[in-house]
């Protein structure tokens, strides 16, 4: 059993997911779930440790409405708080609402858990991780967004499908904001080592990167809401890395300094997890196309930043 405290706040979708996974991969001692609607958290942490003694795990599932106090020197904080899509919505159109609950939601988690590491997940992911890192005034290393993780996942699994084969094997790295601007990387994805792009034609491998650009909106569509067990698995597998100081090396949304030619920025770039948080911005070759679509990318973050500035929050 990790010793560590993992706190997810909002217990709807996506944060009911993740604090069930890490519970059942025994990532921390205690998980505490948070929401401001009264009973929600506690009824679902109720259900989750009653699956306990079923799923065989031991962690400590605790649900409690808005009280902080509960939440104290959490290891890891993962933010799920906030509106999600609803079709016809891109993921900026959530800014007005979702700004404000992840501002408020930082200044108690960072009130009462000082040191812990934070992972964003609430859209419009990008900016709502540089909302938390205004929030919280620590260290860029300690406030990491999710949406590399979930993005490459959705790729790996559309072309274990198109291949045939099995997605345990596919490797895949992605860029840039989490939207339609990403930016799929197939000189970077493998099959066991393969590259992807002797696997596959061109023209397939087009349009499975639009799908993975899409890959969001598509299950919105289904839906009428966004997805959850893919990223409440994501986010989980963040919190691994980190609890575990296992360093995997995902792309997630951090704060760039100067890499990649880019500075104060909130963007998706491969990163090294251990339990000091961000250990490790990699940078990789990226050829003319790339580096222009990762330009883009940056801009089209860069301006919703510059909503949020504009809402004079900070
Ligand atoms: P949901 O509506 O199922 O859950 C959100 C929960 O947050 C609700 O239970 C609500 O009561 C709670 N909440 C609202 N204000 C709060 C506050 N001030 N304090 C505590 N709890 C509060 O939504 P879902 O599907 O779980 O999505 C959550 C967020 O994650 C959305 O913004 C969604 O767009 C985003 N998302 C991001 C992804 C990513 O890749 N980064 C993927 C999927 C969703
Ligand atoms: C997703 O990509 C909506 O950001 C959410 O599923």
């Amino acid at each position: 059993m990790n010793k560590s405290k993992v706190t997810v706040i909002g217990a709807g979708n996506v944060g009911a997911t993740c604090a069930q996974i890490c519970a059942e991969r025994e990532l921390a001692n205690e998980v505490v779930l948070l929401d401001i609607k009264e009973g929600v958290a506690e009824g679902k942490s109720l259900d989750l440790w009653q699956t306990a003694p079923v799923n065989y795990y031991d962690s400590r599932v605790v649900g409690v409405t808005n009280d902080y106090s509960r939440t104290a020197n959490s290891d890891v904080v993962v933010i799920t708080s906030g509106l999600p899509r609803k079709p016809g919505m891109s993921r900026d159109d959530l800014i007005s609402v979702n700004a404000g609950i992840v501002k408020s939601v930082t200044e108690s988690v960072i009130k009462h858990s000082p040191n812990a590491i934070i992972i964003v997940v609430s859209n419009p992911l990008d900016v709502m991780t540089y909302c938390a890192y205004l929030t919280a005034k620590v260290d860029a290393s300690r406030v990491i967004g999710m949406a590399g993780v979930l993005d490459t996942a959705r790729f790996r699994a559309f072309l274990a499908e198109a291949l045939d084969c099995n997605p345990k094997d596919i490797q895949a790295l992605l860029l840039g904001g989490h939207g339609d601007t990403m930016v799929p990387l197939p000189r970077y994805t493998t099959v066991s080592g393969i590259p992807v792009t002797q696997l596959i034609d061109s023209e397939k491998l087009n349009a499975i990167i639009e799908r993975t650009k899409n890959g969001g909106g598509e299950l919105v569509k289904l839906m009428g809401t966004s997805a959850w067990y893919a990223p409440g698995s994501s986010a989980a597998q963040m919190v691994e890395s980190i609890v575990k100081n296992q360093k995997r090396i995902f792309p997630c949304c951090v704060r760039l300094n100067g890499e990649y030619g880019v500075k104060n920025a909130f963007v998706g770039v491969p990163v090294k997890l251990g339990n000091k948080g961000v250990e490790q911005i990699i940078e990789i070759d990226l050829n003319a196309t790339e580096r222009n679509d990762f330009n883009n990318s940056v801009k089209a973050v860069t301006d919703v930043m510059g909503v949020l500035d504009g809402m004079k929050l900070f």
